[in-house]
């Protein structure tokens, strides 16, 4: 057969390839960059050690920022209030990525390296199958043959590879958005993570004593300029991760809970996310009416929760990205953050388009209710409240008056 792999030149996906051309496969190897800071020449060479037919390495940073990360700010995606999707929002563009060298070098079949515990295979098994039909298969060794850590190096070995894995305690995931840090200690809920696992982040009680002011342009809600210079959208995010990471602000310590029915404790870093969501999020309640901005937490929400767990071709997703891109028309303007050992704080920000008024809201000059205005709207307002609430009781008196005079 010819199979085409998601190659990140780790040791799962390494494993497999040498297991795989050990049964007489021809395999080709497919590395997507999305911003991982994997060594990737190093993964070629892996991959024609272990012998691959081809190796084809393919630069998607800029379109990971574009098509993926920018909806990932306008929706506001935190899943579940904390994890910033980083990995979610990568799957789908790797299996895009994959499936098209498959179907332009007539593979047989697609293979990955995810576990049968995890989302990813979700996500990869679901997208991977949008893209292909039903015509190339799927296969997923690290699932079908319960391939362990000490399964893959041994096979690895027997390959002739010895595989340096420095971060082996722990299960890590990278991308331009977020960093994912899991397994070994950090499974026990009662262990703080070891300063070790961090590698975006300094902690904040080293981090500068100066604060970091960082003034964000937002047009239609999508980051474009810092401090006065403009950026394209994957340079402004890795220059924030820098940055923002260097003043100790962006780490998450959640416990999640998985597609797959299982609940995990990750660790994630992902300091530009996190500022420009937290940006992001301000400036659209600054703009938003408070209908308007109700309606789309509902919105955020459904779809951190669709692209979590897998379904990023669902229909819904599109129908909910209207929402987000119609609101979003108007979020544009600037947010000030400033960053201080691990804390983030919005500054000031200059919406373009608000309802926010300085001449309406002070209580000293400008505008003012006459007090017939005040207590004739409280009037009505409440009216339906107060009456139910009081008829419910079946008493002529109410609660409080009862109350009182039964003591
Ligand atoms: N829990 C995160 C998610 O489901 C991160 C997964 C990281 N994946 C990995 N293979 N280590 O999106």
């Amino acid at each position: 057969m010819r199979i085409v792999i998601a190659y990140s030149g780790g040791l799962d996906t390494s494993a497999i390839l040498a297991l795989l051309v050990s049964e007489g496969h021809e395999v080709i190897t497919v590395t997507v960059d999305v911003g991982q800071e994997d060594d990737l020449k190093g993964a070629e060479e892996r991959a024609y050690h272990l012998g691959a037919s081809k190796h084809i390495h393919i630069d998607a940073v800029e379109e990971f920022a574009k098509d993926y990360i920018s909806w990932a700010i306008k929706a506001n995606a935190l899943y579940e209030e904390q994890y910033p999707l980083g990995t979610a929002l990568a799957r789908p563009l790797i299996a895009l990525k994959v499936a098209e060298i498959a179907l332009k070098y007539g593979a047989d079949a697609v293979a990955h390296g995810c576990t049968g515990k995890g989302n990813d295979q979700v996500r990869f098994d679901a997208m991977l199958k949008y893209y292909l039909g039903e015509s190339i298969g799927i296969i997923a060794p690290v699932r079908e043959l319960g391939l362990t850590r000490e399964k893959s190096l041994q096979i690895l070995k027997e390959a002739g590879l010895s595989l340096e894995t420095p971060h082996k305690k722990y299960s890590i995931d990278e991308n331009l958005w977020s960093r994912s840090i899991e397994g070994g200690e950090l499974d026990d809920l009662g262990v703080e993570p070891p300063e070790e696992v961090y590698a975006w982040t300094v902690s904040p009680e080293k981090a500068p004593d100066e604060p970091l002011y960082l003034e964000i342009g937002f047009d239609m809600g999508i980051p474009y300029m810092v401090n006065g210079v403009e950026m394209p959208l994957h340079g402004l995010v890795k220059y924030l991760n820098e940055l923002v990471g260097a003043h100790g602000y962006g780490r998450i310590d959640h416990v999640e809970n998985r597609v797959v029915g299982l609940k995990s404790r990750e660790i994630y870093e992902a300091p530009a996310a996190l500022a420009l969501i937290y940006a992001h999020k301000d400036l659209e309640k600054t703009v938003y009416t408070p209908k308007e901005y109700r309606f789309k937490q509902l919105v955020d929400r459904e779809w951190t929760d669709l692209v979590y767990q897998g379904l990023w071709m669902e229909p819904l997703k599109t129908h909910l990205e209207s929402y987000i891109d119609s609101s979003n028309k108007y979020v544009s303007g600037t947010v000030t953050l400033k960053v201080y050992k691990g804390s983030i704080q919005i500054a000031s920000r200059k919406p373009e388009y608000t309802s926010y008024s300085t001449e309406l809201i002070d209580y000293n000059k400008g505008w003012y209710p006459s007090a017939e205005e005040a207590t004739g709207f409280i009037k009505i307002y409440t009216m339906h409240s107060l009456y139910t609430a009081w008829s419910r009781k079946q008493t002529k008196k109410t609660p409080l008056e009862e109350k009182v005079h039964a003591s």
